[in-house]
């Protein structure tokens, strides 16, 4: 692999901040292949290079992914001159790694957003073909029932034409004219969730991704929080 400046391999794990591996190599703390390092500049080839910083063995990752919590208000986007972006929850030297969202969520809508530079891997996910799980719960006006469950299975078609595949709808409670429910989608239309319960005249009042895929949102997460995803949970996503 090209090699790369050693403050740029260490803080692509999303460890350490450039600023700090600098403080870090000033104090002694960072060895290559053994060695003190002399200084941040310096040339490795990051899949060769054994590193220990602070003490602590770090893997170099090629790809970078991250699991946020999106809140609301936030544009699922790389740039948008209408906004702030999810990219701009970041910190400077995860801004500079070229990631994107996998797939999007609407302003309003909060949640599991991952986000990454892997493109083949992101794509997979998105391929209708794959059929990944999209789980969300919702608040909706109005009060569920069987009748919406069944609507759902049967794969709806919305107003427009759009044939739906047969979609999960676990109602959770239904009381005081609002309900609560799990929606399980296979694809990701344009707003699908909320147009399918609009059509079963159930309007959307509050949605969160808690699921997509093997993953499920972190509780640890706060909305605008984000965490780098372990190796194990991205062999995950490789096989579905
Ligand atoms: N369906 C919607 O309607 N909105 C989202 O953000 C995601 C799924």
């Amino acid at each position: 692999m090209e090699k790369q400046r050693l403050d740029k391999i260490i803080a692509s794990t999303g460890k350490f901040s450039r600023k700090e591996v600098k403080a870090l190599i000033r104090q002694g703390l960072v060895l290559v292949n053994g060695s003190p390092a002399r200084s941040p500049e310096e040339k490795y080839d990051p899949e060769g290079v054994e590193l220990i910083v602070n003490g602590e063995t770090l893997t170099y990752r090629r790809y970078t992914w991250l699991m946020l919590n999106k809140p609301a208000g936030v544009l699922s986007a790389t740039e948008d001159g209408r906004g702030e972006t999810v990219l701009d929850l970041l910190p400077e030297e995860l801004q500079r790694q070229n990631l994107f969202p996998v797939g999007r969520l609407d302003k309003d809508t909060e949640g599991l957003l991952l986000l990454t530079n892997e493109g083949g891997l992101a794509h997979d996910l998105l391929t209708p073909r794959r059929h990944v799980d999209k789980v969300y719960y919702t608040r909706v006006a109005g009060c569920l029932a069987e009748e919406d469950c069944r609507a759902f299975l049967s794969g709806m078609i919305l107003e427009d034409g759009l044939q739906c595949l047969p979609a999960g709808l676990e109602i959770l409670s239904a009381a005081n004219g609002e309900s609560e429910a799990y929606v399980t989608l296979r694809e990701g239309k344009f707003h699908q969730v909320k147009r399918m319960l609009a059509q079963c005249g159930k309007p959307v009042l509050y949605l969160k991704r808690v699921r997509m895929g093997n993953l499920t949102l972190d509780p640890e997460l706060s909305p605008g929080e984000f965490r780098f995803l372990t190796e194990e949970e991205v062999e995950l996503l490789r096989k579905g």
